[in-house]
């Protein structure tokens, strides 16, 4: 039974037991139904606690059942009978309240929380809102403004701001339950508080016209929020109920939208992404004491990242004005976190003076359980530094690599113990950005790869395996989609054209504001080390590499495909030129291109490279990609990624573009087996992320 009743004294108890988070199933909304009932006809209790068995209050309604038939009885009457009991019910909060679980609890009659519990309203990251009252119920509790800020921000409130708040009533001091049981003895007797009987608060247009704004620039594309807004602010003025049905009019229009489905498939994904049968069961190793070597981008943003996570760190660079540069570039990293308030001035002291060690001998390595290479992307170089580590690392010490694009493979030959090594690939900044992919080489132990993930779960971090190839997941869907957008360049499109179309697609940045922001050099570089291995039907952005031999670097020099000044960055004016002259050369006529065109070339692009990812393996499945995609590549969360989005557009036109534009382009334009295999069978990239849980 996920939801009992007994009687303790004169007080009710009502406990939910759903594992692991207590949502909000059929079961448990039926449960509700029968201990209201049976608490009301308890004529020996005065007032009720609700409470929840395991590590949490309800963190929401049960997600699982999206998409699916409703089943009676429904989350807002199930809290309307609980709401209109004529006893108080107090409710018991500790772990996380969310959603449908905070809904819950703002329906019971007053509310205690844990000091650690925490409360929001996240339905707007699914492409939801709050449809069990929470639209209606928190602004009453909290007052508008706090209250669309909570819906729209999704943020989880602790306990003692929800206490100023006015959304708990108190914070417990000792034992929750006896804390709470006390608070409903103090209430027996009296009339049960209502929030639907509080009056709602008045209108504040200008301020909810300026938070719709900053939304809206913030979540471009987005609709839950906006959705959430109006339903708010358009039911100030009706009574309860009527408010109440426009709330779940709202609610049912989101569930059946495509970015409701696409927001939950992200959920799932990146809680699938670490289910893997080769390391189920597998501990990972210690990861207490970590080595980072090479302190400059990335090395300073890992040794961070494992700082901020408490975590114990020695850098290694090669000179000690190098070392120095490191722990400044670390240090400014800290303060930054302190200026965000993720951290203490306090703990930013003691992590440089107590936790971080920065030096040049390899031997301050010997006790590190897991060491990470991020020194310069050449296999000659990395090759020296593993067989350094393996002459100073202890035994079963993790030896991991960042590398972009190079061979792990390779890099564990340096060693005397390949199955120690692996592939740790952060991206860039590495103490801000979530994805974490872990590199899996032929012989790397399970241990390893388990340790890899517990590294991530450590940082808070996503980790996906991948397996060994140029680029990995990422990188080489986007070298492909790349190839494409560049041709499209060389064909006439003009790179603003191409980064607006894809703007408004979605992407957090088009490709060439993302060039200038890593530097045009990191691209010059990428094709110089691949330039033995061009094909002669390859097609070579000339363009970049002319912005890059006349030192137009991107931000770094002020100047790219855009120019950098005051104010909104402008479209470098010399570029058309540049272009119309590299046309020349090439011998090609412009044409134009719309921007439905831009978008379906570059899907088509990402879509058929990531079918062969998924295909040889170096993704274990569609989903991976998806969580890759998402957290590393600025692909808009709310069309689920881009196997997500596939399935939904319709593998069968993707596959009918590619054959289209290779028409023109046959060299490139080669469809992936997978997909023309999916597209043969009737089949989706879902069917394939279902046959690989089953
Ligand atoms: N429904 C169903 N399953 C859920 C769930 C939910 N609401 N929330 C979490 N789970 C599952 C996860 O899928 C995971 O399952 P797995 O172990 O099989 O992979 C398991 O519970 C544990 O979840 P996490 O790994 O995420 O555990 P954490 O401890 O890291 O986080 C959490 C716990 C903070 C509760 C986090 O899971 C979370 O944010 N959950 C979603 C909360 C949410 O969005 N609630 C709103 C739902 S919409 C709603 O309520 C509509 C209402 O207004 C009508
Ligand atoms: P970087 O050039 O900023 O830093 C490399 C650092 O390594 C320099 O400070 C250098 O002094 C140091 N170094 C070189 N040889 C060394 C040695 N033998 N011992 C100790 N230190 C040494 O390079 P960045 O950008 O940090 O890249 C490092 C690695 O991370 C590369 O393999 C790169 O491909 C990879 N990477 C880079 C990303 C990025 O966005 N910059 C993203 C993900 C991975």
């Amino acid at each position: 039974m996920p939801v009992t009743y007994r009687r303790d004294g004169a007080i009710g108890v009502i406990t939910i037991d759903n594992p692991p988070v207590n949502a909000t199933g059929q079961a448990v909304r039926a449960g509700l139904m029968l201990a209201a009932r049976d608490f009301a006809a308890d004529d020996a209790a005065e007032a009720a606690v609700m409470i929840c068995a395991g590590r949490t209050w309800v963190a929401g309604a049960d997600i699982t059942e999206f998409g699916k038939p409703p089943r009676e009885p429904f989350l807002p009457d199930v809290i309307t009978a609980i709401e209109s009991l004529d006893k108080p019910v107090v409710a018991a909060i500790h772990g996380t309240a969310l959603g449908g679980g905070l809904e819950l609890a703002m329906g019971c009659h007053a509310r205690i929380g844990a000091p650690g519990a925490r409360m929001g309203l996240p339905e707007v990251t699914l492409g939801l809102l709050p449809g069990a009252g929470g639209t209606q119920r928190l602004p009453r509790l909290i007052g508008l403004m706090p209250a669309l800020e909570a819906i729209t921000s999704a943020r989880q409130i602790p306990a003692a701001e929800a206490l100023d708040l006015g959304l708990i009533d108190a914070l417990a001091t000792g034992d929750l339950t006896a804390d709470a049981m006390a608070l409903a003895r103090s209430l027996a007797g009296q009339a049960p508080r209502r929030t639907r009987d509080l009056p709602a608060p008045g209108d504040q247009p200008d301020a909810v016209a300026a938070l719709r704004a900053a939304v809206a620039r913030r979540l471009p594309g987005r609709i839950g929020e906006g959705t959430a807004i109006d339903v708010v602010t358009d039911s100030l003025a009706v009574p309860f109920d009527q408010g109440m049905a426009m709330e779940r009019a709202a609610f049912l229009a989101l569930m059946d939208s495509p970015q409701r489905a696409a927001l939950i498939h992200a959920f799932f994904a990146e809680r699938a992404v670490g289910n893997l049968p080769a390391i189920k069961g597998v501990a990972p190793r210690d990861l207490e004491r970590i080595g980072v070597i090479g302190g400059g981008t990335m090395g300073a943003g890992i040794a961070t990242a494992c700082l901020l996570a408490g975590q114990q760190v020695t850098l290694i660079e090669r000179d000690d004005a190098a070392a120095a540069r490191a722990r400044d570039t670390i240090a400014g990293m800290l303060e930054g976190a302190v200026k965000r308030g993720k951290l203490k001035p306090e703990a930013r002291d003691s992590a440089l003076s107590d936790r971080l060690t920065t030096g040049t001998d390899y031997a301050g390595l010997a006790q590190a359980d897991l060491i990470i290479e991020a020194v310069f992307e050449s296999m000659e170089v990395k090759e020296q530094v593993f067989a350094q580590l393996d002459r100073v690392a202890k035994p079963g010490a993790v030896l991991a690599t960042n590398t972009s694009y190079l061979d792990v493979n390779r890099i564990a030959d340096a060693t005397g113990r390949p199955g120690d090594v692996i592939g740790l690939h952060f991206f860039s900044p590495a103490h801000v950005m979530r994805l974490l992919e872990v590199v899996v080489a032929d012989r790397t132990d399970p241990q390893v790869v388990a340790t890899g993930f517990a590294l991530a779960k450590r940082l808070k971090k996503i980790a996906v395996r991948a397996g060994v190839c140029d680029g990995f997941i990422g990188n080489r869907i986007l070298s492909h989609y790349r190839a494409a957008v560049d041709a499209m360049v060389l064909d006439g499109a003009a790179p603003q054209q191409i980064d607006r179309a894809l703007a408004d697609f979605g992407f957090a940045m088009g490709p060439y504001a993302v060039s200038d922001l890593a530097g045009l050099d990191i691209g010059a570089m990428t094709r110089q080390r691949k330039a033995a291995d061009r094909h002669p039907r390859d097609r070579v952005p000339v363009f970049a590499d002319r912005l890059y031999e006349q030192g137009d670097l991107g931000r770094k020099t002020g100047r790219g495909f855009y120019v950098y000044g005051e104010g909104k960055p402008q479209p470098n004016p010399d570029l058309p030129a540049l272009l119309d002259r590299v046309r020349a050369d090439l011998g090609l006529t412009p044409r134009a291109f719309d921007d439905e065109e831009i978008v379906a070339r570059t899907m088509a692009a990402m879509v058929n490279e990531a079918a062969r990812v998924v295909e040889d393996g170096t993704a274990a499945r569609p989903l991976d990609v998806d969580v890759v995609m998402l957290n590393g590549y600025g692909f808009p969360r709310w069309r689920g990624g881009p196997m997500h989005w596939a399935d939904a557009h319709g593998l069968d036109r993707i596959l009918s573009d590619i054959r289209r534009f290779a028409e023109t382009d046959d060299h490139y334009w080669q469809p992936a087996p997978l997909l023309e295999r999916l597209v043969a069978e009737g089949r989706r990239f879902a069917d394939l992320n279902k046959e690989s849980q089953s």
